[in-house]
């Protein structure tokens, strides 16, 4: 299990070393989320159509080990957009992969970026 947890770091925007087309704006749910795979990594993108912002995150809930989170609810806690699982409703931060519910659980998260339509995920990898 924790092996699974290493393959997801966060990445901030200054150390991207590859931003990775993963799909038209349009292939994406408004206010939803999709998965993408990316070398050993499934992660999950979301768009909040309200505040027009893109998020991604690691698709693997940290409680179970389940890669469940693209499918998420997805919502704001105070301002900070967030994702709870569909499982055990357990919530993180879309900001800093925090647990929002005070517990020790945290998620990678990863920059995203648009150009032209296309949706582009930030990786260190
Ligand atoms: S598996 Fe995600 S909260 Fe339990």
């Amino acid at each position: 299990m924790e092996e699974l947890l290493k393959n997801y770091q966060t990445v901030q925007v200054q150390e991207v070393l590859n931003w990775v087309s993963v799909g038209n704006t349009v292939d994406f749910p408004e206010n939803g989320g999709g998965c993408i795979k990316y070398k050993s990594k499934q992660v999950a993108v979301y768009y909040f159509k309200r505040t027009d912002s893109w998020y991604a995150c690691q698709n693997l809930c940290p409680h179970k080990m389940e890669m469940v989170l693209s499918r998420g609810m997805i919502g704001d806690a105070s301002g900070i957009p967030k994702v709870a699982c569909p499982l055990h409703k357990k919530t993180f931060s879309l900001e800093d992969g925090g647990n929002l519910n005070g517990e020790e659980y945290r998620i990678a998260t990863y920059p995203v970026k648009i150009e032209d339509g296309i949706v582009y995920i930030g990786f260190a990898d």
